[in-house]
């Protein structure tokens, strides 16, 4: 029997995509089916191939690039090369295709599949985000088991279409960017098997090359907590909520006052996150133990600091929020020296007060920052399924007096977190983090945590936080595009220097 997983390799259309006065040409696959028994139309792929490979490689060695257009854990479906409606600059997919990857842009399912929704968050596309169906099929774990089929396909398709299938790269911003750090260590795990099963994904192996991840909302059983050791104690707290409107975003700023009940739960998730971060074992690059202390302070905190001084150091060394960073900064941002907390001496940033740095950036979302007592936060719709719209799903689901029946599966959730899976086998051993220090949507110690793990297993990891930038994505794709191609030991790319330790 004919197998309906392989590509018909003539079944393409040349394309050539133009945007701000810079055009791409490319062999496009549009459409494809990477599954035999998909539950939802955004099950489908897009594949492009440059008319010229980046310098250095040939239709065998070229990367694939494999960049996700999930945010707020909404449908991310396949795209094209064009603007990104968010940013107004070229999407990721553009920048890659003119860098000379083989591109892969592939439809997952969301936490609103099956209906229509006008909602939006960063890393997302703007217009439709789908059919609606009526069929919620999209629901946790779906989104990294399409992923996961996605790259499947990819591989099973070997030879047949250029691109070296072991050098496949995903990104992702926010909860795309989950979706790739889910993707990098959760490689040819069997936990995910009756799903892919289900959708009659092709059986290969799942492990990709290497995952590029922009500020990903991800450990979301442990994020409460954290953003609560982060920003206890401010009762006040700002954001710019987004909407669609057809194939446009609108902005609205909103804010609000934390209730007296909402500022004790602040406390209580506050002291919970030490015994979580002990847990870890988390130890520096001289093996020296990353603690707290019932208080929250300790020597993981003060590594995060040191994040933020290494951050803001770069900033005043290179001015990048007046160079490739421009336009993507905070307004202010770019002066350094004028944030109330950091202290500068000589050029040189020399300390930063952790609370008032966290008074500066203010926190945008009330207590709980992701499981929401009354079931209606994006993260709780994403632990729903077909029968209830929303789950809960924190590790310390006392705090809230959670019903035990209404708590999502701790397989299921264990099945979104990248941090349980990550150990000396993770498949994926080169990672690049990315998350602005002015990111408000959660703790910096979310990001820190998967950094410091993955370098304890062992994996080469270029970790910062880009000075000045809130919670945004896909910026400086050249230096990620070095990065790739350091990796491949193309270019002159040499060895990133993002790494601590
Ligand atoms: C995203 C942002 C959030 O604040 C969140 O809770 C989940 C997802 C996002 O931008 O994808």
């Amino acid at each position: 029997m004919e197998d309906p997983l392989l590509i018909d390799i003539d079944c393409y259309e040349n394309k050539t995509y133009r945007v701000e006065g810079r055009e791409v040409t490319c062999r496009a696959y549009l459409g494809l089916r990477y599954c035999t028994r998909p539950v939802d139309p955004i099950q489908v792929v897009n594949i492009f191939i440059p008319a010229h490979y980046a310098d250095g490689y040939d239709a065998a060695t070229v990367p694939v690039f494999i960049p996700n257009t999930v945010g707020g854990y909404l449908p991310g479906p396949a795209e094209e090369p064009g603007i990104d409606a968010h940013s107004g600059r070229a999407n990721a997919l553009f920048e890659a295709l003119a860098h000379g990857y083989v591109c892969v842009s592939g439809g997952v399912r969301g936490r609103t599949t099956g209906k229509a929704t006008t909602e939006f968050f960063e890393g997302s596309r703007a217009g439709g985000l789908g059919e609606a169906t009526g069929r919620k099929v999209g629901r946790a774990p779906a989104f990294i088991v399409d992923e996961k089929a996605v790259i499947r396909f990819v591989r099973h398709n070997a030879g047949r279409i250029p691109g070296d299938v072991e050098r496949m790269v995903t990104d992702g911003t926010s909860a795309g960017g989950a979706l790739s750090a889910l993707a990098g260590a959760t490689g040819n795990d069997a936990g995910y098997e009756p799903y892919l099963e289900a959708i009659g994904a092709a059986d290969e192996r799942d492990d990709i090359f290497a995952a590029s991840c922009f500020c990903p909302i991800h450990n979301l059983e442990n994020a409460d907590a954290a953003y609560e050791w982060q920003f206890c104690g401010q009762r006040d707290w700002h954001r710019m909520a987004h909407k669609r409107v057809g194939e446009e975003v609108a902005r609205v700023p909103v804010e609000g006052l934390m209730t007296d009940r909402q500022m004790e739960l602040s406390e209580e998730l506050k002291k919970v996150f030490p015994a979580y971060v002990n847990s870890l074992e988390l130890v520096d690059g001289g093996g020296m133990p990353l603690t707290l202390a019932a208080d929250g302070t300790g020597s993981f905190r003060d590594r995060v600091a040191e994040e933020v001084v290494r951050s803001a150091q770069r900033e005043l060394d290179l001015h990048e929020l007046d160079g490739p960073l421009a336009g993507w900064g905070v307004e202010g941002a770019d002066d350094v020296a004028a944030c109330p907390a950091l202290s500068v001496e000589d050029g040189r940033v020399t300390a930063v007060d952790w609370e008032r740095y966290n008074r500066h950036i203010n926190r945008m979302k009330s207590t709980p920052a992701f499981d929401s007592v009354g079931l209606d936060s994006p993260e709780n719709e994403e632990f729903g399924d077909e029968l209830v719209d929303g789950r809960h799903f924190m590790s310390h689901p006392e705090i809230i007096d959670a019903p035990a029946d209404t708590m999502a599966d701790p397989v299921i959730v264990r099945l979104m977190n990248p941090i349980p899976h990550i150990g000396p086998q993770t498949a994926t051993r080169h990672w690049r983090i990315r998350h602005g220090s002015f990111d408000r949507d959660t703790s910096l110690a979310i990001p820190t945590i998967l950094a410091l793990k993955l370098r304890q297993a062992g994996c080469d990891v270029d970790f910062r936080l880009p000075w000045g930038l809130p919670h945004c994505g896909d910026y400086q794709t050249d230096e990620l595009f070095t990065w790739i191609d350091s990796l491949c030991g193309v270019g002159a790319g040499g060895s990133a220097d993002g790494a601590t330790d």
